[in-house]
């Protein structure tokens, strides 16, 4: 509607302001192809993981498959991105050229375009490659391997889906390792796709503590800075089944009080003026309760968290859609309303 009436109006200046006014018209229309990292950035806004589905050891595994319905909820449901955890290790040869599954790619893919067709920007990442944190170096050229599968596949796919080449290193993939390894990996993705937006975040799980310890190429600007927030941590993962000791920390709530907020304030203080520091912009990649604790003090704190996020400018997708964590309950066909609500007033 808006591009006819300028073109319109356009075409009554003459045949060049035309032309010209065109090419501005649909150069602002494509806004959703990032001129640098920090248009990159704002352009992930709020989003959501479609968790426990792709990196699932197979899809169906945790419960739950990524059905194309979900990502145009999302996209209705007012976010504008979404992050795709996938377990590629477990989908590809153990030995050179450790080739991906081509079943597998073509699920992914299939995914990846429903998400872009609903005009999310799509975050694609590496999940939960337990080998490689138990002995990077053994699996280093695998690693490797699988991201330079990836990025000459998805090279002529739109700007607006981004690579995340691995979700929350640690173990033996501690600080300096995983610096070495996220430059080859850079390396890897740019020879095939030197525009492609990289999302990468500090060894630790991503936590934000560990971002004075990541070393990024300086040279390298297409690099958004993400990070994991999950605290206080025996809050968020009460009763969580995969986390050693948290039936103990059952019945904590969070009330919001002075001491409370103050804490999550200055955390995220800290990573912004790391991330300015650096001329980096930032993504808190995850964030979320697990379902064990009370239902107002997880909304309280996903509200809380999500708009000190947004005033640090710092953008976010909560950790999960559907499952333990989730927004939406795929059994009743449901959105868990305050919850939604709580990152999404
Ligand atoms: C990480 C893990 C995921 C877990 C989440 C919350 O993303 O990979 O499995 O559910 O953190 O603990």
């Amino acid at each position: 509607m808006n591009l006819r009436r300028r073109c319109a109006a356009g075409s009554r200046a003459g045949p060049s302001w035309a032309a010209a006014l065109l090419v501005l018209t649909l150069a602002g229309c494509a806004t959703t192809t990032p001129r640098d990292a920090f248009e990159a950035q704002r352009l992930l806004g709020r989003g959501v993981n479609l968790g426990n589905m792709l990196e699932a050891p197979r899809e169906g595994d945790w419960g739950l498959y990524a059905q194309d319905d979900y990502l145009r909820l999302i996209r209705e449901a007012g976010f504008q991105s979404v992050r795709i955890p996938v377990r590629w290790s477990a989908h590809a040869g153990e030995e050179a050229p450790y080739a991906l599954d081509a079943g597998f790619l073509e699920r992914v893919d299939h995914v990846v375009r429903v998400a872009l067709a609903q005009q999310l920007v799509v975050v694609l990442n590496l999940h939960h490659y337990e080998e490689l944190m138990d002995r990077p170096a053994a699996h280093r050229a695998r690693f490797l391997a699988l991201w330079d599968q990836l990025a000459r596949h998805y090279r002529d796919w739109p700007a607006r889906l981004y690579l995340e080449p691995c979700n929350e290193p640690h173990g033996a993939l501690d600080d300096q390792a995983w610096s070495a390894l996220a430059a080859d990996a850079l390396r890897t993705i740019r020879a095939a796709d030197p525009r492609r937006i990289v999302v990468l975040g500090p060894a630790n799980w991503n936590t934000a503590i560990h971002l004075p310890y990541l070393t990024l190429p300086e040279e390298d600007r297409r690099i958004v800075v993400t990070f994991h927030y999950y605290e206080p941590f025996a809050f968020t993962h009460q009763g969580a089944p995969w986390v050693r000791g948290a039936d103990a920390w059952k019945g904590t709530a969070w009330s919001g009080t002075r001491e409370e907020t103050a804490r999550i304030g200055r955390d995220l203080d800290r990573a912004a003026a790391w991330a300015d520091a650096q001329r980096r912009p930032l993504y808190c990649g995850e964030f979320g309760a697990y379902r064990e604790g009370d239902p107002d003090s997880r909304e309280r704190w996903t509200y809380f968290v999500a708009r000190a996020l947004e005033e640090r400018g710092i953008a976010w997708a909560y950790w999960e859609f559907g499952s333990g964590f989730g927004i939406y309950d795929p059994d009743a066909g449901q959105w868990r309303a305050p919850l939604r609500d709580a990152l999404l007033p």
